[in-house]
């Protein structure tokens, strides 16, 4: 089996990559954009071919992948062969290379040539006659390029059933309600696999070249990507660079716990699902403490990258023990009262339980268990505080009171999302609720990063 290592940072575009290289060579992909880890698994692990992107932009830096890589191979005594997507160029090594906007085709070609693969070994490499692509996939869609089909398991074997018709329109809610109902994947047949897969890469490589040219279609991107609407976006106000800093650092909080199958499991269950309540919750939060971080004088440079990253964390795996969207609004005491035994145990608890379980993994980075156990406001973890002290860590006080606004701002009817006398409704909310200074200067800058 081969083994090919990607380096990109678009998510989506290694997603293509990976199933359309993953299946036509039956290759094990590993994907990485961060060069530490790229030094670590060239001198460590036996690749056959790196696949590079020119240059991407990561934490809002412009990364010279192709040239990164070839100075890194340069210094290996055997280095894998090289294919660069997109322009370059470079004196002193070897490399292959494909336009910015690259076929599928292109690339197998370029792979075959490059590993001088013959025709007996492709024939190996055979599909199966459906082939399937994450249900995810399909948001970016907005007509079936070939027929759809879902897998059906029964005792008598598997059944491919024909579920979206070749050109028939596709709109988010279809896909939504198939996700809903846990449809992971649909199949196409394998015929039609490489256009489908060129059809989704063009949109998402166009896309990239479009960002490196314009900031205008960062929006666009980000909101398809993360399945956030953009009134969202837009009612909280934060920026463009906030989205792509937000989604930046879940990608890279998604690397990090793949060293945990307890955490990536759950984490994946709770991307998995962007229509959900608790996905779009956190994701507002996420994006919300980044867009206040630098305001909050966490530091700079990349000690203010650290906030963030904790604060990504924190977003995310505060509440994952709580799977009901109704035991997620829940602010009080009071209100677990009314709850049964069993749900009212894990309520009170769930931030302890996420706190230990978050301790439990050694890559988090430190002092997000503690943030967590805060986050209701008490310094125990269990319950919910009567009254908000100062006892706790600041970040924890502007963590309580963006959760807040966030759960506010999701109870909102979504035509009233952009309207200024409905938010300020919110602020005053929020005013009466945070009093003490350190709480109400939160909410005064949420108010101003959301009213302007
Ligand atoms: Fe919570």
């Amino acid at each position: 089996m081969y083994n090919f290592l990607i380096i990109e940072s678009d998510e989506r575009v290694l997603d293509l990559l990976t199933q359309g290289l993953g299946n036509e060579f039956d290759a094990n992909i590993i994907t990485e954009f961060d060069f530490d880890s790229v030094e670590q698994i060239l001198n460590t692990e036996s690749v056959d071919l790196v696949i590079v992107r020119n240059s991407f932009e990561l934490n809002m830096r412009d990364i010279q992948a192709a040239k990164l890589l070839m100075n890194l191979v340069y210094d290996l005594e055997k280095g894998p062969p090289i294919i660069v997507l997109g322009e370059f160029e470079f004196v002193g090594q070897h490399f292959d290379s494909l336009p910015d906007r690259f076929r599928i085709e292109e690339l197998y070609r370029t792979v075959i040539k490059v590993l001088e693969i013959t025709p007996e070994q492709i024939q190996h490499f055979k599909l199966p006659d459906y082939v399937s692509l994450a249900i995810e996939n399909f948001f970016l869609i907005d007509h079936a390029p070939c027929d759809f089909y879902i897998k059906i398991v029964s005792v008598d074997g598997e059944r491919f059933l024909k579920r979206i018709n070749s050109q028939e329109s596709i709109d988010r809610e279809v896909i939504e309600k198939y996700q809903n109902n846990r449809v992971r994947s649909f199949y196409v047949k394998k015929e039609d696999h490489p256009n489908l897969l060129n059809h989704l890469l063009q949109q998402s490589l166009e896309k990239i070249v479009k960002v490196g040219q314009s900031s205008k279609s960062i929006h666009e991107i980000n909101s398809e990507t993360y399945g956030i609407s953009q009134n969202l976006i837009d009612a909280i106000g934060v920026t463009e660079h906030t989205i792509r800093l937000a989604n930046a650092s879940i990608a890279s909080m998604v690397k990090s716990v793949r060293g945990s199958r307890n955490l990536k499991s759950m984490l994946e269950e709770l991307l998995s699902n962007p229509s959900s309540y608790a996905y779009k919750r956190n994701y507002l939060i996420s994006a919300l403490c980044c867009e206040l971080a630098p305001l909050m004088e966490w530091g700079s440079g990349d000690q203010l990258d650290l906030q963030i990253e904790k604060m990504t964390f924190f977003s995310f795996f505060h509440d994952i023990f709580i799977k009901e969207e109704q035991h997620l609004k829940i602010f009080s005491n009071q209100q677990v009262k009314e709850l049964d035994l069993q749900t009212s145990e894990l309520v009170l608890n769930h931030a302890n339980k996420a706190a230990s379980l978050i301790q439990s993994f050694p890559r988090t980075p430190g002092g997000v268990d503690l943030l967590i156990k805060q986050h209701h406001g008490t310094t125990s973890g269990v319950g919910f505080a009567q009254n908000f002290t100062t006892n706790i860590s600041p970040m924890a006080i502007a963590f309580i009171v963006v959760e807040k606004y966030a759960y506010h701002i999701l109870e909102m009817k979504s035509d009233d999302l952009l309207s200024s006398d409905k938010k300020m409704e919110i602020f005053n909310k929020l005013y009466a609720e945070f009093s003490l200074p350190s709480y109400r200067k939160i909410v005064e800058s949420l108010e101003k990063i959301s009213i302007s």
